[in-house]
């Protein structure tokens, strides 16, 4: 398929998304969220050899709110072991919102899986004793390629002035000895690393990243370990758009993590990254556009992970 061609399969997946644009809402709960226009739509692809696609708002910077969940996770699981991490979250999808305690008081004794945020409030707090928020920045930066990410300040502060519901989630986790260091210093963790900045682009390249079994292949350099890398897709895949991520693997197939600052990246394994920015969002916190948008890709490129057949 030649580039004339993809592109006008790009534009067609843009408008489906587009389309959606008007049945979701920008997210408020975080207010400084609330500024972002619901118009924006952006979709970037980085393949492994080295092509890169960027159709609509591609270079607008949002925060990636829990996408973030995907790099500290990765983190984690290099520094402490999948053993350690597995024994403090599970690797179930919830069927629960991703910002529920409820399984968690009545139920279970470990969150549900990492991807909603008393699990990665957990691996936020595993982190504490091995890294700084300035040594993950440094990381996120190479994972992301993108040197221009920052702490987004004003997201942080509007997120740290309404946090109860994840400080309530956190003093829950330390009753029950899931979370063993200091609260605080968990949830300050795990909400700067929501506010960093990115952009549909960045986003692709961390998918590539991913797709190319945690090498860059722009360098050549291994930033994940291939245990690390496999373990992050399969979770994205089953648990990466919390209680939607069933339909979502029917309909798209490609293991996908959303932040409600209205950004989503795709691994298509050994192929691509994908980047969506668009901040409406559905009642479960996705970008409303993502699922039409990356159905459109699936199935003209053949994306869909029982159904790949390498169109690009
Ligand atoms: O903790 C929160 O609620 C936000 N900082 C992140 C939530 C989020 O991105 C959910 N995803 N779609």
């Amino acid at each position: 398929m030649d580039r004339k061609e993809i592109h006008s399969i790009l534009e067609a997946a843009l408008e489906k998304g587009r389309e959606a644009i008007p049945d979701g809402e920008v997210a408020s709960y975080i207010p400084e969220l609330s500024k972002a226009n619901k118009d924006h739509i952006g979709l970037s692809i980085s393949t492994i050899d080295g092509r890169r696609f960027n159709i609509g708002d591609t270079d607008i910077r949002f925060t990636i709110q829990s996408i973030s969940k995907i790099i500290s996770l990765a983190v984690a699981l290099e520094a402490c072991g999948p053993d350690a991490v597995f024994a403090k979250v599970s690797m179930e999808p919830s069927g629960e919102a991703f910002n529920s305690l409820i399984d968690l008081d009545t139920d279970i004794n470990k969150p549900r899986n990492p991807m909603i945020n008393s699990g990665a409030l957990t691996v936020a707090s595993l982190l504490l004793p091995k890294v700084t928020f300035s040594e993950m920045k440094i990381f996120a930066k190479k994972l992301c390629m993108d040197p221009d990410m920052e702490l987004d300040k004003a997201v942080y502060n509007s997120e740290k002035a309404n946090i109860s519901r994840n400080r309530a989630i956190s003093y829950l986790l330390e009753s029950k000895g899931i979370i063993e260091n200091d609260v605080e210093d968990t949830l300050e963790l795990y909400t700067k690393m929501c506010s960093l900045t990115v952009t549909a682009q960045s986003l692709a390249n961390m998918g590539m990243i991913l797709a190319n079994d945690g090498i860059d292949p722009t360098s050549g350099t291994r930033l994940l370990k291939s245990e690390t890398v496999h373990i992050i897709k399969t979770i994205m895949f089953t648990c990466g758009m919390y209680d939607g991520s069933g339909k979502f693997a029917v309909h798209v197939g490609i293991p996908t993590k959303s932040g409600v600052g209205g950004g989503l990246v795709s691994v298509v394994d050994k192929l691509m990254g994908i980047g969506v920015y668009s901040p409406s969002l559905d009642a479960k916190g996705n970008c409303i556009a993502g699922r039409p948008l990356l159905q459109h890709l699936s199935k003209e490129l053949k994306l869909h992970i029982f159904e790949r057949n390498n169109r690009m």
